[in-house]
């Protein structure tokens, strides 16, 4: 999405100060030319997050983040980076470009049915405090929602009148058709008539808390049990989950996001004290659901009904979590449970220990499939194994798929051997994988005496500063020293800087005695194991893209991959 030009990019940057923006967060102290304080990313005490104001760049020494002033904004506000630079632009009163005239009236229009939405919600929200509200908030102390969840969650009731919403904005003067185009009302024969009668209304917002429909639940008998606004310019499920707005920053801290089905199983958990969950809207796990929960976090747990009637829906769901990258663990539930009533049956402790217990994705695939088969027959176990087979073949990563044949077969009682052969038939290998050959021995972890070799560089470091520019020009950096204590020296050394942290494990370092191999010998050693790393993880992807086949932005990024794989392959140190 080409929507700014660089240029005027850069225009912001230079138009903001990275150190007023950031000090709005961030208590900032001068020292020399760069501000200190603690960094906003992670726990400290000790300051050893840094601005530069002249090169407009902030960088912590200790989880080593950084970036320039729009990254800090994407980082703690969770923004897109059209939102953070739009955001900015705003802020300094800098024209915000549109594509065309085109895409600028579509924004205005669903800036229309967002106000649309907001007006609605206030109208609900006040009528579930009416007298006539009544039966609603009889309702909601029934499902034990208090006033002050309801009031957390901006619930509001929609009474049975056919056009109280009608009324409603009629009188504030709004304009029904928007209001028609927000799928709040639709046209009857007689006039308009509300959408949403006789429902408890759980407003739905985006992530950036902007109203976009609604949830209607049936507080009676009336079908369907939950009404949700259709489809309009705002609104769609497949990209909307309901309760990030709330959740964001909770998300954010916890680096995961507990997933659930329905609105009461969010706010029932929110009330158990779990807050970092959202909710789907009745539909599967999208790839845009993914991503944007990719923005957030790296981890996610899934509770579900222990008898969801999607459970083959919500497993794909899943998959497409995992193939967003996200590290999946599902949390189940005995039957007829769902998050809501277990949360209010066994209460926030219970809840706890329910959701540490959540196994990994893979391994509740594999338990599942398992738990369906009578495996004490061999007919069962047949079945069972034919299943396993077509799940393991279609993992994408050739690490995880020998690290799950194994499990699969342990479980199974199989012999492991046995297993993979039928996977390896199932995929029609020998593919020939261009990428695998005399290497794969070299190439798995752990990798010995790792530690050592970082220190010994380290060392050298210290005692020959000048090796720095020699091991720079190989295209070394902090991330590739895995030991926290040797990678802070390292960057130390690389910026100059005055860690005292890097200071004391430098010293412990130069009094080290004890002989060393020399320079050369080091570097070559600590580029070997660099460069297998690199291609391992090359292969990963690889192996990834392989199996995909979502076009042409993927194949170039694979022709990347495999030209950058050869090149360093080119120059393997032996
Ligand atoms: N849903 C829907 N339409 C339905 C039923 C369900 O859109 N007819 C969606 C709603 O978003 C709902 C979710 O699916 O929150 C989960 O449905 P279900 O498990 O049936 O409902 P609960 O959340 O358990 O609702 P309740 O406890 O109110 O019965
Ligand atoms: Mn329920």
């Amino acid at each position: 999405m080409a929507r700014f030009s660089d240029e005027w990019i850069e225009k912001v940057k230079s138009a903001v100060d990275i150190v007023e923006v950031i000090g709005r967060r961030v208590e900032l102290k001068q020292s020399g030319k760069n501000y200190l304080g603690l960094c906003p990313f992670h726990n400290e005490k000790t300051p050893s997050f840094s601005v530069n104001p002249e090169r407009q760049f902030y960088h912590c020494f200790g989880c080593q983040t950084g970036g320039n002033v729009i990254n800090f904004v994407m980082e703690t506000e969770h923004l897109s980076f059209p939102e953070a630079v739009t955001k900015l632009a705003e802020e300094k009163g800098i024209e915000v470009p549109v594509i065309s005239k085109r895409e600028q009236k579509k924004e205005e229009r669903r800036e229309e049915l967002r106000a649309a939405n907001e007006l609605a919600a206030r109208y609900y929200y006040r009528n579930l405090r009416l007298p006539s509200g009544e039966p609603a908030r009889a309702y909601l102390q029934n499902r034990g929602i208090d006033e002050d969840l309801a009031r957390d969650f901006y619930l509001g009731y929609a009474s049975d009148a056919w056009d109280g919403l009608v009324r409603f904005f009629a009188k504030e003067g709004f304009d029904l058709e928007i209001a028609r185009r927000a799928g709040l009302i639709s046209q009857g024969k007689r006039g308009f008539i509300d959408r949403f009668r006789g429902r408890l209304m759980f407003p739905i917002c985006d992530h950036l808390g902007r109203f976009i429909g609604f949830g209607g639940r049936s507080t009676g008998e009336g079908q369907p049990k939950y009404l949700n606004t259709g489809q309009t310019e705002v609104f769609n499920k497949s990209y909307v989950l309901y309760g990030l707005n709330w959740s964001k920053d909770e998300i954010k801290a916890q680096d995961q996001v507990i997933l659930v089905e329905g609105y009461t199983d969010l706010i029932s958990l929110f009330a158990a004290g779990q807050k970092n969950v959202v909710a789907s809207l009745g539909t599967a796990f999208t790839p845009a659901h993914g991503q944007l929960l990719k923005r957030f976090c790296s981890k996610a747990i899934i509770a579900f009904d222990g008898d969801s009637a999607g459970q083959k829906a919500t497993l794909r769901g899943m998959e497409i979590l995992h193939e967003g990258e996200l590290e999946v663990r599902v949390a189940t539930l005995p039957p007829g449970q769902d998050p809501d009533s277990f949360a209010r049956t066994f209460g926030a402790a219970r809840v706890q220990e329910w959701l540490e217990g959540a196994a990994p994705f893979r391994e509740y695939q594999i338990d599942r499939i398992i738990s369906q088969h009578d495996v004490e027959t061999r007919e069962g176990k047949l079945r069972a194994s034919t299943e396993l087979v077509t799940v393991l073949a279609g993992m994408s990563s050739t690490l995880e798929r020998d690290e799950y044949i194994s499990y699969a077969a342990q479980r199974l009682g199989v012999l492991e051997r046995s297993l993979a052969t039928e996977v390896r038939e199932k995929l029609g290998i020998e593919r020939p994988r261009p990428v695998h050959n005399r290497h794969n021995e070299n190439l798995s972890p752990p990798e010995a005496g790792e530690e050592l070799r970082e220190r010994e560089i380290i060392r050298w470091l210290l005692q020959r500063p000048g090796y720095l520019v020699d091991i720079q020009n190989q295209g070394v950096t902090a991330s590739d020293f895995r030991q926290p204590d040797y990678r802070r020296v390292f960057v130390s050394l690389s910026e100059n800087g005055s860690d005292p942290k890097a200071t004391a494990i430098a010293s412990e370092l130069l009094s080290l005695s004890g002989p060393m191999p020399g320079w050369e010998d080091c570097l070559r050693s600590f580029l070997l194991v660099l460069t297998k790393r690199r291609l391992r993880k090359i292969e990963e992807k690889l192996s990834h893209l392989e199996n995909d086949r979502r076009g042409f932005d993927i194949r170039m990024e694979l022709y990347q991959l495999l030209k950058e794989y050869y090149d360093i392959f080119g120059t393997e140190p032996s």
